[in-house]
């Protein structure tokens, strides 16, 4: 059995979330796969990115402790965590391979998508289905237990797909017609560079800022309008509004302005996407002017990816 996973972006409100107004997030088409098969008597993990394996006796399973097995940690804490919530105790080994298309430590979900993937195919391998709720649930108790702490957002927009608006670490789906008009828009998101500084310290230092808050609002704002748009003229537009106050936060650096600026000329708009100080820009294609974006990108040393809403 195989299980695809979306990953996430984060459309508007990044940071302002923190001080508890909304942000938007989308599910993409950005995927991880866990593959589940019956295996006697072990445990193995494989990890097909990073070329590594791990193999565990079935009664090592329950009493594990993940955040002592480096890049397996998220994996093995999901396995863990689903069958105790499942009681389960396993009498039929399993074997899981794990791909990832989604670049890691970058605002994308990377970790959540493997986590709740493996939730899934677990569940499923042991024919105990779980609904959404659950499954988001247990994807969040997985991040906390591994990070120490974390945030609904990735581990709800990855479990739920579509568009979320997130507040006060909750969860809320917007569907309608805000939904169906994102999804009927293209978008790249663009591995700009490697993040040089961890969200802990970006939110940190955004806390510093005396005029924060009016950032914040101008932020709100702009989701008011966005939540209302049916051009995605407007809605790039709102995307590279969204962008400019985030400059004013000190997150961005000057490659990530630069493939803003690129967006926002060739395609609809632009944005950094996620906490910043490096990693992602999402992009509103403008369909008709696809070539000459792309081109424009190329020049750049950049990794791009095609990616649309998933529901
Ligand atoms: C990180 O992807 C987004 C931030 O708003 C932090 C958070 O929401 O936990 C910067």
């Amino acid at each position: 059995m195989i299980v695809e996973t979306p990953s996430k972006v984060i459309l508007f409100g990044e940071h302002a979330v923190v001080y508890g107004y909304r942000a938007i997030a989308m599910a993409i088409d950005l995927t991880s796969t866990v593959e589940i098969k019956r295996l006697d008597n072990k445990i193995v993990l494989n990890l097909n990115d990073l070329n590594k394996s791990l193999r565990l006796n079935l009664d090592e399973i329950k009493d594990i402790e993940p955040k002592n097995f480096g890049d397996f940690k998220y994996c093995l804490c999901a396995i863990k965590n689903t069958l105790n919530y499942l009681d389960i105790e396993p009498k039929i080994g399993f074997e899981i391979n794990i791909s990832s298309k989604i670049p890691v430590s970058c605002g994308l979900g990377s970790s959540a998508s493997i986590t709740i993937g493996t939730i899934k195919a677990v569940s499923e391998f042991y024919s105990r289905e779980l609904k959404d709720d659950e499954i988001a649930k247990l994807g969040y108790t997985v991040e906390k237990e591994v990070q120490g702490k974390a945030s609904v957002t990735d581990t709800s927009t990855i479990t739920y797909r579509g568009i979320l608006e997130i507040k006060n670490n909750k969860p809320k789906k917007i569907r309608g017609d805000f939904e169906e008009f994102l999804r009927n828009c293209r978008f790249l998101v663009v591995y700009v560079e490697e993040r040089k500084k961890k969200t802990a310290e970006l939110v940190n230092e955004v806390a510093k800022l005396e005029y924060k808050d009016d950032i914040f609002k101008e932020i709100d704002k702009i989701i008011d309008k966005a939540l209302k748009v049916d051009s995605k003229e407007e809605f790039g537009k709102l995307m590279t509004k969204n962008h400019e106050l985030l400059k004013r936060l000190n997150i961005s650096t000057p490659k990530i302005d630069r493939v803003v600026d690129i967006g926002s000329k060739f395609g609809f708009g632009a944005k950094l996407t996620g906490a910043g100080g490096g990693g992602c820009v999402i992009i509103l294609v403008d369909e008709n002017r696809e070539k000459e974006l792309l081109k424009e990108l190329n020049k750049e040393n950049i990794k791009i990816f095609r990616c649309k809403m998933v529901s």
